[in-house]
């Protein structure tokens, strides 16, 4: 009965075909929004493009953060905004994790760390609910960093994605030894409620955290990119077949290592162009390419483009959602 329980579970899981968006043209979209949290001041910030320019950005409400974390450390970090297929609703996710606390380390960060993301909801883009903590990972997880989700027309859920590291059931101080990080996944309607924790992505021999997802235009088709923490550089692997479909590697997106937090946006004015930021450790830097499939990425012109961003994410905007921002959050 179990093992006929988990085949079905395999074959449902294995045929989905995840599509974020109902494609659209590409000159639906008049100017992109990225998401992102500073070091320092570890809450949201918006910087909106000027006009519809991939690479020059304004920082919103005066360059002030617009949503603070008032659940667990209090501090959001790798900011994650999905939404549906209709725009209707919009999900702002975070790394629950603060650096800054006196006595921090990354060995207890990764032993006694959150096992939730902070959610924040609007319908909008503009009138955003408090935040709340969402409870993810089993109590074997060290952490869960680096949310990211993808919506699925399909199913009508988002596929939610993460980074975390398991200690045995023993051991419940997490004193002991642990697995590599990797990637697990769950689905969920509504961010309040979710199916169980699984493996998406976990390697015998690499530690991985910071996955996230390109939607390439038809339906099944994505790139991923991920950090690998041996190298600390950044993978991608594309797919025709969908998000649990056959990956095929196609290298790295560039040699240079120290790099992570990958957000990756296709280009609203030039059809085939699509932008990857990469996080030094300081800040975000751009990248593009015209031949996605082949991963030919090379550094952009960084003349406009904003000083110290961190890992975020990337939306492509409407008009109604550039000037709803533009009239909240003015620059
Ligand atoms: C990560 O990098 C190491 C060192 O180059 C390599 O051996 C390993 O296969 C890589 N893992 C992945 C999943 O790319």
């Amino acid at each position: 009965m179990r093992n006929l329980f988990a085949l079905l579970t395999a074959a449902l899981v294995s045929t989905v075909v995840a599509s974020p968006t109902v494609p659209r043209q590409a000159s639906n979209y008049v100017g992109y929004l990225v998401s992102t949290f500073s070091d320092a001041n570890p809450r949201i910030q918006f910087h909106l493009s000027n006009g519809n320019n991939a690479l020059s950005f304004k920082f919103l409400n005066k360059g002030q953060p617009v949503l603070a974390s008032t659940v667990g450390t209090k501090a959001a970090r790798d900011i994650f905004l999905t939404t549906n297929s209709a725009r209707s609703e919009w999900y702002l996710l975070a790394t629950d994790l603060d650096v800054t606390v006196p006595g921090f380390s990354w060995d207890k960060a990764t032993r006694q760390g959150s096992r939730g993301i902070v959610v924040w909801k609007s319908s909008n883009l503009v009138d955003w609910s408090q935040s709340t903590l969402r409870t993810i990972e089993k109590d074997t997880a060290g952490m869960v960093w680096a949310p990211s989700a993808v919506w699925d027309e399909e199913t009508s859920q988002y596929y939610l994605f993460w980074a975390s590291r398991h200690y045995s059931a023993s051991d419940t101080k997490h004193t002991g030894k642990a697995t590599l990080d990797k990637i697990r996944y769950t689905t969920t309607k509504d961010f309040t409620t979710f199916s169980e924790p699984r493996d998406y992505l976990a390697p015998s021999d690499t530690p991985l955290i910071d996955q996230e997802f390109q939607y390439l235009g038809t339906p099944g088709s994505f790139a991923r990119f991920y950090k690998n923490e041996t190298t600390s550089q950044v993978y991608q692997e594309i797919t025709s077949d969908g998000l649990f479909g056959t990956w095929t590697r196609v290298g790295l997106v560039t040699s240079t290592s120290g790099l992570e937090g990958p957000a990756s946006y296709a280009d609203n004015v030039t059809p085939g162009v699509y932008h990857l930021l990469l996080d030094d450790y300081t800040q975000y830097i751009p990248y593009e390419t015209s031949d996605i499939k082949s991963a030919k990425w090379k550094k952009s012109s960084t003349s406009g483009f904003p000083k110290g961003l961190k890992h975020g994410s990337v939306t492509p905007l409407t008009q109604k959602e550039y000037d709803a921002l533009t009239k909240a959050y003015p620059a």
